[in-house]
């Protein structure tokens, strides 16, 4: 498996992920035009076919982001997801960045385990923080 550099083309792969990962997944324009304002774009290809995905961006000049994370159902649990965070988190140590920040629904027990096994810590909730009222997790690493 690689992780390289989303490209224009893997937009139809993503959209795949996203749709199967999220009750209110972010359409086809939305994800091309965070990428095109400059936000951290990495795919997990395997066997020429892209497999995950993760978005990321340096909300403040300190602080980095993860905007969102997905892993093709059939190639959950073999660490894509950990190795997409990680090379995210390389990324953000060459721009200084020192804290990475994340909201997560309070439901979603699978991501909050996740993201804790990737060194993560539950910060706050933050109630009715999505549109259909669910409340929000906000976790973060300090990057050393
Ligand atoms: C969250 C997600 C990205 C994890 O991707 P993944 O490739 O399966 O993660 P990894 O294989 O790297 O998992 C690393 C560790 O995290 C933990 N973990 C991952 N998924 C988990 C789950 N569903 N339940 C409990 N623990 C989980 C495990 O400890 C795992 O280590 P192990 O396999 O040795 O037990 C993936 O489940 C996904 O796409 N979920 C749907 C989208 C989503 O919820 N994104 C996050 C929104 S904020």
């Amino acid at each position: 498996m690689i992780i390289r550099e989303f490209k224009r083309p893997d937009v139809e792969r993503v959209l795949e992920i996203e749709i199967a990962s999220f009750s209110d997944p972010y359409p086809a324009n939305i994800l091309v035009d965070i990428y095109n304002l400059g936000a951290g774009f990495l795919v997990a290809q395997e066997n020429n076919r892209v497999v995950g995905y993760i978005i990321f961006w340096i909300k403040y000049e300190d602080e980095g982001h993860i905007i969102s994370i997905a892993v093709d159902k059939n190639y959950r649990k073999q660490d894509v997801g950990s190795k997409l965070v990680e090379t995210s988190l390389e990324a953000f140590k060459k721009f200084d960045v020192k804290v990475i920040k994340l909201e997560v629904r309070v439901g979603n027990k699978g991501a909050r385990k996740f993201y804790s096994k990737m060194g993560f810590k539950e910060e706050k909730t933050v109630a009715d923080y999505y549109e259909d009222h669910e409340d929000a997790a906000i976790m973060s690493k300090i990057l050393q």
